[in-house]
């Protein structure tokens, strides 16, 4: 099949979170699998931009409301990820150094869009679905439905993967006139609760929907940040398919960013090299359980429970423990996090920031890995955990009910119903019990070792959902 996807995010060009990861995998392994595959995103500042070589493949204009602008579309070379990357460049627009958070976000995602379409508009056939993800690329859909300079693509099937819908890209209907002039009998088709929701709005357009786990699907029919009654009512066109890892780049046997290469057979020393070389960069205690949490610094996350539960943690352990945190988000979980550094320095850590090369040394030499989130549509952090060895502790909640069993019930991870202290503390109990036990938790970290999460068995989902479509 013929398949174009469209996001914000595609690693490794840009990425912030999931999303990135996702977009960069399942396309390579969608053409792995015979298709023929497609990506375009923003240009943005990257270094990826930077060190690769492009081809312009089409220069072309458009409106964003009376402003008039020229872009261009350009291609990566070799096709190095595994599929055709294509870039969006406009001037001053996308061309940036941080992929959201600019005040003009909501222009520079539906100029985007309209750069998307207008390119489409003249291939000289269609691709047989166009795959889009979360609201950035939510208008889409409606535009190719509804707006009168695009009626070549009314037939193009659509499918809406929402990977987050606490985002919904909302805004006010005075922006209206930014978008490509449309059938104004379909305006209700944008909004959701008066104003202009673009995550709403792809909701309402696409051919198909799909969630990242089956958990989130149902989930969201109850907690969807507003959206409850359109997920039930679009219930029967919404799909629940779990995410994959790439098990290239997430293959400790290969992983260029970790200290020491491991497999199965030498996980437990493997583990403990990369663990002192952790222990050493941040002055932890190597003789004690490591517990991490990497991630996004938002209430979604629970990460604004850690700094108590930590501290409590610390006082129940009497001190026989390690957690070291790697993430930015809210400024006041920041500021906590960090005055954890002086109360317990040489047991505990904080690398406030975005770092790739870390974050896969720290699934490679933690025993522990933290995801009390309130909110995971999917998580990838717990599967990539899983693959490293290191035993998770999850929130049953979205894709990591999906995805951890707990030991109790013959699993290989320690599952808890509440993002609260207690709850998470005595986790931490349960998982000190186990560390304790070092026969049993190494075998632990074999069972872990041999789930596939690979998309190479989620990718066959997707094509089915496509061939219905068309
Ligand atoms: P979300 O997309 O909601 O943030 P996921 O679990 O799906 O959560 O994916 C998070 C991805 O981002 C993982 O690849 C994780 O390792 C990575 N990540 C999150 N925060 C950081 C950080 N501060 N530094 C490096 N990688 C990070
Ligand atoms: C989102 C979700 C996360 C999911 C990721 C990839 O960012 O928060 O749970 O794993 O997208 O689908």
């Amino acid at each position: 099949m013929e398949i174009l996807h469209i996001s914000a995010e595609c690693y490794p060009v840009a990425k912030v979170g999931g999303l990135g990861d996702v977009a960069g995998a399942l396309p390579k392994y969608q053409q792995k699998n015979g298709h023929n595959v497609k990506l375009i995103m923003p240009m943005y500042k990257t270094k990826f931009l930077a060190e690769n070589e492009w081809e312009v493949d089409y220069k072309g204009n458009a409106h964003l409301g009376s402003y008039y602008f020229d872009f261009t579309i350009i291609k990566e070379k070799t096709d190095k990820l595994g599929f055709s990357l294509y870039l969006v460049d406009i001037n001053g627009l996308l061309d940036r150094e941080r992929v959201y958070g600019y005040e003009d976000d909501a222009q520079r995602f539906i100029a985007f869009q309209i750069c998307v379409a207008t390119w489409l508009r003249q291939w000289s056939v269609q691709p047989d679905v166009v795959h889009c993800h979360d609201y950035h690329t939510g208008l889409l859909p409606f535009i190719f439905k509804y707006c009168y300079d695009f009626k070549e693509l009314q037939n193009v099937p659509t499918v809406l993967t929402i990977h987050n819908a606490e985002y919904q890209g909302w805004m006010s209907w005075d922006k209206s006139v930014w978008l490509p002039r449309y059938d104004n009998w379909k305006a209700g088709l944008l909004e959701w609760g008066k104003i202009i929701n673009p995550l709403a709005a792809g909701i309402k357009n696409a051919w198909a929907l799909t969630t990242v786990s089956p958990s989130y699907m149902e989930e969201l029919r109850y907690n969807s940040n507003g959206l409850e009654d359109l997920f039930e009512y679009e219930k029967g066109k919404c799909h629940g398919i779990l995410n994959g890892i790439d098990n290239e780049v997430w293959n400790p046997k290969t992983d260029s960013f970790i200290e020491q290469n491991f497999d199965e057979i030498s996980v437990t020393k493997g583990k403990q090299q990369n663990k002192e070389v952790l222990c050493k960069e941040f002055g932890l205690d190597i003789a004690y359980p490591l517990f991490v949490f990497i991630g996004r610094l938002v209430g979604e996350k629970a990460a604004d429970v850690l700094p108590d539960a930590i501290r409590t943690a610390f006082y129940s352990l009497d001190k026989k423990v390690n957690f070291l945190i790697l993430g930015s988000g809210e400024p006041l979980i920041e500021q906590r996090l960090d005055a954890l550094k002086q109360e317990f320095s040489g047991n505990y850590n904080f690398y406030n920031g975005y770092n790739e090369k870390l974050s896969h040394l720290m699934y490679a030499g933690a025993d522990f890995l933290l995801m009390p989130s309130r909110v995971e549509p999917c998580g990838l952090n717990q599967m990539y955990a899983l693959r490293y060895g290191t035993m998770p502790l999850v929130r049953r909640v979205g894709g990591l009910k999906d995805t951890v069993i707990d030991i109790g019930d013959n699993g290989y991870g320690i599952c808890f119903s509440q993002a609260n202290i207690n709850d998470l503390v005595d986790s931490c109990h349960r998982a000190v019990a186990v560390f304790e036990k070092k026969k049993i938790f190494a075998s632990y970290r074999k069972k872990m070792m041999q789930i596939d999460n690979s998309w190479d068995n989620t990718v066959g989902k997707y094509i089915q959902l496509y061939e219905q479509l068309n």
